[in-house]
């Protein structure tokens, strides 16, 4: 089964529940002031959850574009090095808003994974909050006892963020290891036995004090990982051997003249590429470009971390904007947005490829050099100080978690407190600075922190910085 038939049947499964078929919210959640990119499914419902929004559907289904790079859920330091995590998923979701609650939840769940896609029933393990008898008894309809795992509130209470809708979670993890061994290894982070679907059961809200209330009405909110449940189905041990990576591999292979599968570190490279590329390009379709700060510098990191891995593969010229043709191939159907804004992505990534490759080089040598000498003088501390990383941020452009992805490949660490201090003394200069005059300021280059909005508004909201 391909990844589209897959995601087609989940949307058709539900679509049987009479579940509204809803887009994908875009990854950028323009007017979201608390969240920096869309991180799961349920984020377009929360104010339904919250009671302050209503739609005209009390059930719906979608795959929902997701990114988590920052914040409260944020994997990327696993990306690529093991093979499943990524900065960008599509998340496949069925809600429930103030309508049916746990028992068809569990039940639906249970019937697609084991009925329609036949996955067996030995290999799937339940968590379940601690507390929660009403999930354990439900569950227990369908899986043996023994397959059913109580866990406390870090695997089982699902919160969006620091604040907001929240509630009792249960996961459903595949355990696919050979021998059928892997109950121990449930949320061990262990690559052969992960973790599928979650199913929130959202019933508070967390508010800003950290008190938990009550909401009006109980909700569902299940997120399954498309690109895991694709594995699991293509019978493959990683994310990456699927057909969603499959394609962007081949031709990262294809540029760098270089074999998927026969040398560890390539290989990371090219999964850290693959990977990166589609948080980077829905980004900038979906409305957002890569900056100095905020979300954009998040873009503008995954990018410059990406292109650091290709380098690793040989690769010096700009090289991740001739990716985003292979995704528009793959997810024109689903998403026409990158379809519809390929020029534009393509132009904006070849342009911040070309700015950043003017530095990387010689960033490199510095911080080769910084580290050899540490090593030379038998510096057993193996830091890089805050003022090297802040250097090689402000004069060559590299990210803070560059320089630490780098650093611990030879054993290093970064100091952050101070590299933190220098940064915010700059802010502080530049604050001040920009207290300037008219004339002033018109003589004067900024760098502007903008935020792209022409592919939603025509019109759009603006600050006067000078007058
Ligand atoms: N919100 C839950 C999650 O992201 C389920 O969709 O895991």
């Amino acid at each position: 089964m391909t990844s589209k038939q897959i995601r087609q049947e989940f949307l058709d499964f539900f679509k049987s529940k009479e579940h509204q078929i809803v887009q994908s919210a875009p990854v950028i959640p323009h007017g979201d002031k608390a969240l920096m990119f869309t991180n799961a499914g349920m984020n377009q419902f929360a104010d339904v959850f919250l009671g302050a929004g209503s739609r005209d559907y009390k059930r719906a289904a979608d795959t929902q574009k997701c990114v988590r790079v920052s914040g409260k859920h944020n994997d990327l330091e696993e990306v690529g090095v093991d093979t499943y995590h990524h900065t960008f998923f599509e998340m496949l979701g069925n809600w429930s808003l103030g309508d049916y609650y746990k028992k068809e939840a569990i039940a639906w769940a249970w019937e697609l994974l084991t009925d329609v896609w036949k996955l067996d029933k030995d290999r799937l393990f339940i968590t379940v909050f601690e507390t929660d008898d009403e999930a354990c008894e439900l569950w227990a309809k369908h899986v043996p006892l023994d397959q059913i795992i109580r866990c406390g509130a870090k695997d089982n209470f699902w919160e969006m963020g620091p604040v907001g809708p929240c509630g009792p979670c249960s996961e459903i993890h595949y355990d696919g290891t050979s021998n059928k061994s892997g109950k121990s290894l449930v949320n061990e982070d262990h690559p052969d036995v992960i973790e599928i679907w979650n199913l929130v059961f959202i019933q508070s809200n967390r508010k800003a004090d950290g008190s938990l209330e009550d909401l009006r009405a109980k909700h569902i909110d299940t997120g399954m990982g498309l690109e895991r449940i694709v594995r699991v189905l293509q019978n493959k041990s990683s994310n990456y051997d699927t057909d969603i990576f499959m394609p962007l591999i081949n031709k990262i292979a294809e540029l760098s003249e270089k074999t998927y599968g026969e040398n560890e570190a390539d290989d990371i490279a090219m999964r850290v590429i693959s990977d990166h590329v589609r948080m980077v390009a829905f980004s900038i379709a979906d409305g957002a470009l890569p900056s100095g700060d905020g979300r954009g510098y998040v873009i503008r990191r995954v990018l410059r971390r990406g292109l650091r891995f290709a380098r690793n593969l040989g690769l010096k010229d700009p090289v991740i904007y001739k990716l985003v043709g292979v995704l528009k191939n793959q997810f024109s159907d689903i998403f026409p947005e990158i379809e519809k804004q390929y020029g534009i992505v393509c132009k904006i990534i070849k342009g911040e490829e070309e700015s950043f490759l003017k530095t990387l080089e010689i960033g490199l040598e510095r911080l080769d050099v910084i580290i050899s000498k540490a090593l030379a003088n038998s510096d057993t501390n193996k830091i890089i100080s805050g003022t090297d990383a802040f250097l090689l941020y402000d004069s060559f452009g590299f990210p803070l978690d560059l320089t630490a992805l780098i650093g611990r490949e030879r054993g290093f660490s970064v100091d952050e407190t101070k590299f933190n201090e220098l940064m915010k003394e700059q802010k502080d200069r530049s604050r001040a600075a920009s207290k300037v005059t008219h004339s002033e300021a018109s003589e004067s280059k900024f760098d502007f922190v903008t935020e792209f909005t022409g592919y939603d508004e025509l019109e759009t909201e603006s600050e006067i910085l000078f007058a």
